[in-house]
């Protein structure tokens, strides 16, 4: 059995996508041992209403060591699943290939500091880009810099906003994530 750590900061309807497919075998033994927010957010009370153990760390300084901490031993994966705080330095190298992060547009582009949320859909619509979608990808110490799992396009139509842009990355979300997660435990 695999076990999993997922990080979330908002909404966690990826933490929630996770959660149901751990439940109908879409994603295979596997189990999140611990859900881990940096604020209080509705992911906390999906874990909480799953019976997941779940913890907040506050953001800010000394984040990393405290998720360190509770860390539990064995862990195979650290997921970021809408997780706004940056892990530092050590924390990523000590897992390399064991942490991996959503992002809500086509990375390389759209990626780095501030690139987040509607921030990432605004900027999409603003340099009139033809399609958007979502990237799965390792967590190194550059943001939004490591290896790309899986990513999946779709085309932006003409009358676009945030919010429906918002609504379609999140749908291919939910279908790249478990796939994305499947393909990095099969090689553990
Ligand atoms: C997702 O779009 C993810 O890519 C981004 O934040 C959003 C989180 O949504 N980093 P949710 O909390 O999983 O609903």
């Amino acid at each position: 059995m695999k076990s999993m750590v997922v990080l979330v900061s908002g909404g966690g309807t990826n933490l929630q996508r996770i959660i149901d497919c751990i439940g109908t075998g879409e994603i295979p033994n596997a189990e999140i041992k611990l859900v881990v927010a940096d604020r209080e957010c509705f992911g906390l009370q999906r874990a909480e209403k799953h019976g997941i153990k779940n913890v907040i760390i506050k953001r800010g300084k000394n984040f990393s060591e405290k998720l360190t901490d509770v860390l539990p031993e064995n862990t195979d994966l650290i997921v970021l699943a809408g997780f706004l705080s940056i892990l530092n330095k050590e924390f990523c190298e000590r897992f390399p290939g064991k942490i991996i992060n959503i992002h809500p547009a086509l990375l390389p582009k759209f990626g780095g500091k501030g690139m987040w949320g509607h921030h990432v859909h605004e900027a999409v619509l603003k340099t009139g880009e033809k399609e958007s979608g979502a990237t799965v990808h390792f967590v190194t110490s550059g943001i939004d810099e490591g290896k790309i799992i899986l990513q999946k396009s779709f085309e932006i139509s003409p009358n676009e906003t945030v919010e429906s842009l918002a609504d379609k990355v999140h749908e291919v979300e939910y279908s790249i994530f478990p796939e994305a997660i499947n393909m990095v435990l099969k090689d553990y």
